[in-house]
């Protein structure tokens, strides 16, 4: 039998976590697959991208793009015009491209015009907002995708009520959550992360805020930076800025109103917000497992909190995870100051409603996804 060839796809940060179990899986069983990886390089940073790769055992990319950013047109332009070069040399027989970035569409939009196969892992997920540039990117990918693996039940109706056939569509769970249980032991571990290490006995909140509907518009993020100075008053609040929210407070001054740290956190004090700069994935996990609650209005966080059982507030109007809130500690909040604070009241009091790990959630999802490859 001849190994199907399988061109995998990262580009941006939260990628790396939901591909690198896809591709341990495959290697697992190489017989059978011809395994390549493309990273576009719409992340660059060490930060954001080389490290991830370290902490994730995941093998250098055979290709790397370097499209760096630009505005959604370049960037998903200048991914698809040197995607294409790559299909053309290798000729995969599939192409495995995972969440709602920029890079996904660019891939999935080249491959399929080259009428080769497309996989979405992560599929079905729908804000029903039009306006995240996200949303767009999960629209197009699934409607001209062949295969379509979900995280979550509401993913399948989606694409059930958009007309996509039942047969390609795969209820499989979360390879996110595959990434996390593989590392849980040891974020149990005492002393794992020296730079967290210190917060383990403190309660803190951890904030995480980089859509551009809240940092882009001075007036949403001052709204944004209000709450978290108002919740600091409870609880020390680390706030771990994205390259976008960090560029952002330059531009409108607003930096100097929190404490810079770059290496160690020491003592963290009440009535205080730490800006910390992006965080490794074991580091942010780790600190994200200790956190008395998360603020944030990142999609993935929403599910790694579910996960780990941490109340969980998302700023923001929808969330396109709606299992985060039926079965998780998550709660959608808006910017709705009074709101925010009586839900960490809640939480402190240990109000908070249990929470309990979505169906298949279970750290088996990339195995599932190979078998149906295996098969296809
Ligand atoms: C992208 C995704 C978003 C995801 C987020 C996670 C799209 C449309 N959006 O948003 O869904 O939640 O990644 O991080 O694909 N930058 C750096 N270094 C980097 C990468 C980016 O400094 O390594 C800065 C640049 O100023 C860049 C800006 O961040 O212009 C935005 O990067 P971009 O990839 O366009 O979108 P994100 O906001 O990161």
């Amino acid at each position: 039998m001849n190994k199907k060839r399988i061109l995998s796809v990262v580009g941006a940060r939260p990628n790396f976590m939901k591909i690198a179990p896809i591709l341990l899986e495959m290697d697992k069983r190489d017989g059978n697959f011809d395994s390549m990886l493309v990273h576009t390089g719409q992340h660059y940073d060490q930060a954001m991208s080389d490290v991830f790769f370290h902490e994730l055992g995941m093998k250098e990319p055979d290709y790397n793009l370097s499209v760096g950013s630009g505005s959604h047109a370049v960037q998903t332009a200048e991914i698809m015009r040197r995607f294409e070069e790559v299909c053309l040399l290798e000729k995969p027989d599939l192409v495995v491209v995972g969440g709602d970035v920029n890079s996904t569409l660019a891939c999935s939009l080249t491959a399929v015009k080259m009428l080769i196969p497309v996989a979405h892992v992560e599929a079905g997920l729908r804000s029903l907002d039009r306006t995240m540039p996200e949303e767009i990117n999960r629209i197009v990918t699934d409607s001209i995708s062949e295969l379509l693996f979900t995280t979550e039940i509401s993913g399948t109706c989606h694409l059930k009520a958009e007309g996509i056939p039942e047969e390609k569509i795969h209820l499989v769970g979360n390879t996110m959550i595959d990434s996390l249980v593989r590392f849980s032991a040891q974020l149990s571990r005492n002393g794992g992360r020296p730079r967290v290490n210190a917060l383990a006995q403190a309660g803190f909140y951890l904030a995480t805020i980089h859509r551009p509907s809240n940092v882009d518009d001075p007036e949403q993020l001052t709204k944004v930076l209000d709450i978290l100075e108002s919740a600091s008053d409870r609880l020390p609040v680390l706030f771990v800025a994205h390259p976008r929210t960090r560029e952002r407070l330059r531009q409108f001054g607003r930096e100097a109103r929190f404490v810079e740290i770059q290496g160690e956190v020491g003592e963290i004090r009440t009535g205080l917000v730490y800006l910390l700069p992006p965080l490794s994935y074991l580091d942010f996990l780790y600190t994200m497992s200790r956190a008395t609650a998360v603020l944030t209005d990142s999609g993935g966080i929403q599910e790694e909190t579910t996960f780990l059982g941490i109340p969980c507030l998302t700023l923001r109007e929808n969330t396109e995870r709606p299992i985060t809130i039926e079965v998780g500690s998550n709660e959608l909040v808006g910017l709705d100051r009074a709101r925010i604070l009586a839900c960490l009241d809640s939480i402190g009091e240990g109000r908070w409603k249990q929470a309990a790990v979505p169906p298949l959630w279970d750290g088996k999802a990339a195995e599932r996804i190979v078998e149906i490859l295996e098969r296809w």
